[in-house]
């Protein structure tokens, strides 16, 4: 019986490392958590092994810290690592930029060297279609100029050009750089899901807290652009193919492929009003908004053309904007106060 192969998810009990953990479990993977819970909660590891029924392997500590990292690749002998670790609230990197770029930016340099000397050769990172900045045409392919608008999105730019450099100067050394449109949805089990600290920035968690009565109304950023119905046009992706997009992008990986970078998202682009209609219809529960100034930084549209994703994973998104809703909707509804206890 040979063991699993381990792999190493930094940052992983967050949104988007929780779902991917449960989608390596099931995929026959060993997945270890790193995460120092500034911005994702404890109680996700319960949650983690009450689906899965296994026990979560889980090392609290700081993605910064390159011994650490050394530690758990060696120990664990880990033979791929899916780098979620990082801050990623846009308002907030434009108020905090040294804060952005000092965890982002460092603790992706701590994991490139403690891979470089312990040998571990997989990397799988998670970036963001904010490095496109404001494309000049929709759908966005992977060729497309990259430049950004903020410190955020400069942070994730800057990462991949880092993991680019240190592949050129270590051949051995793989990535798969995932660019993440606009992640939505929970597993369906509503026991993990997104649980954001604060004024939800993002548009999904904002719209669910409105329909669970946790906030009063849903300001919509503008409703000038060019765009069917004037509000903002995004490609949101379920959080489960998302997750499925990494399992991809790690057995992709452990076969020996080239360094890749794909666009994860659907190729079909909604708008805010899009997603509140369908909101509504999935949840049974009004959304009532306002539509007022659009929001700095915002672009009219963005949404992905998939197919570099389909060729080089053979993976694409499966689930649609109703299950992305009626999955949120079960997620909010039995935990109105997220992880943290009522
Ligand atoms: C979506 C649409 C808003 C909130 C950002 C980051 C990206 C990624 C996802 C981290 C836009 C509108 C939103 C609200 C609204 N983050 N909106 N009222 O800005 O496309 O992407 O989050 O990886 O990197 O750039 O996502 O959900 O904030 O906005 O009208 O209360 O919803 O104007 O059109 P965005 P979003």
């Amino acid at each position: 019986m040979t063991s699993p192969t381990t792999i190493l998810l930094t940052g992983g009990a967050g949104y988007i490392g929780s779902h991917t953990y449960v989608a390596l479990v099931e995929a026959g993977y060993q997945p270890l958590i790193l995460d120092d819970f500034s911005n994702s909660d404890p109680e996700v590891l319960q949650r983690l092994q009450q689906i899965t029924g296994r026990e979560v392997l889980c090392q609290r500590g700081n993605a910064r810290d390159r011994a650490t990292l050394e530690a758990l690749l060696t120990q664990h002998q880990v033979q791929a690592v899916i780098h979620f670790a990082g801050f990623k609230a846009v308002g907030e990197s434009v108020a905090q930029p040294l804060k952005y770029f000092e965890n982002n930016l460092g603790s992706t340099i701590a994991l490139l060297q403690a891979m470089a000397t312990t040998g571990c050769q997989k990397l799988v990172f998670s970036s963001s279609a904010t490095v496109y900045g404001d494309p000049a045409s929709v759908p966005i392919t992977e060729s497309f100029p990259r430049s950004h608008t903020n410190p955020y999105g400069h942070t994730k730019l800057v990462c991949e050009d880092m993991i680019a450099a240190q592949c050129a100067a270590l051949p051995a050394l793989r990535a798969g750089v995932l660019r993440y449109f606009n992640p939505v949805g929970a597993h369906p089990s509503g026991l993990i899901g997104e649980d954001p600290s604060g004024i939800p920035n993002n548009l999904m968690p904002f719209v669910t807290q409105v329909a669970v009565g946790k906030r009063p109304r849903l300001q919509v950023f503008g409703g000038d652009y060019a765009t069917p119905d004037g509000t903002g046009v995004r490609d949101y992706i379920h959080v489960q193919d998302l997750a499925q997009a990494h399992v991809a992008a790690v057995r992709k990986l452990l076969a020996g492929a080239d360094t890749f970078t794909v666009n994860v998202g659907t190729g079909q682009g909604y708008s805010v009003l899009d997603v509140v209609r369908a909101f509504e219809q999935a949840s049974g529960k009004p959304v009532p908004y306002d539509v007022v100034a659009r929001r700095p930084g915002d672009v009219a549209q963005c949404y992905a053309d998939a197919a570099m994703a389909k060729a080089v994973l053979d993976w694409q998104a499966a689930q649609n904007l109703q299950s992305m809703c009626e999955d949120s909707w079960r997620w909010q509804s039995r935990n109105p106060d997220g992880y943290r206890k009522a």
